[in-house]
């Protein structure tokens, strides 16, 4: 499988709004990915099988530290290690903009993403309760420093 992975541009949005109203039950709008593609403090990449967007991940550097989010990958690319490169990659490209540190939420029920996140050197650092919604659930707070 030959997987590219890239800065987003416009014409990825289309797709990364499909996948996103597959994957989360507050996705984010097309007019939100528009948004982002204006702001310099905003750093996204997504991850290509051929022409297809089979993955997307970006974080907003904030003071120096990098708030990542938004991280997913389409249900029948997982487990290839698409994320874990989308993350790997993020996180070279915070380097050259002098982000090393980063932080991120996650549901404390979603084993996966913590499962990833922990392969990558992330770790607990506290709970913020009733943080999400639909379903209410507390977001566990994990940070990479
Ligand atoms: C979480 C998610 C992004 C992982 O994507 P992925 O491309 O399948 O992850 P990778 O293949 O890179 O996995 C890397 C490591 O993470 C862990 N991992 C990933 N999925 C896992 C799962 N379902 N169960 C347990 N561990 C898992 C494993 O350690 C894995 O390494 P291994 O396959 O060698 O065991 C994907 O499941 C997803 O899009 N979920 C829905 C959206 C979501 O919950 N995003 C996170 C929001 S905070």
């Amino acid at each position: 499988m030959e997987l590219t992975i890239r800065r987003i541009r416009p014409c990825d949005i289309e797709a990364l709004v499909e996948l996103q109203n597959e994957n989360f039950t507050q996705p984010w709008s097309e007019h939100h990915f528009q948004d982002l593609l204006h702001k310099d403090y905003c750093h996204y990449l997504v991850a290509l099988v051929g022409e297809q967007v089979v993955g997307f991940a970006g974080f907003a550097d904030i003071c120096m530290e990098g708030n990542i989010d938004n991280v997913v990958v389409a249900k029948e690319y997982r487990r290839q290690g698409i994320a874990k490169r989308l993350l790997v990659e993020l996180m070279a490209h915070g380097a050259d903009f002098g982000v090393s540190i980063f932080t991120l939420e996650v549901r404390v029920s979603n084993q996966a993403a913590i499962a990833l996140y922990e392969s990558l050197g992330f770790v607990s650092e506290g709970i913020r309760p009733g943080f999400y919604d639909k379903p209410k659930e507390d977001a566990m707070i994990m940070w990479l420093r």
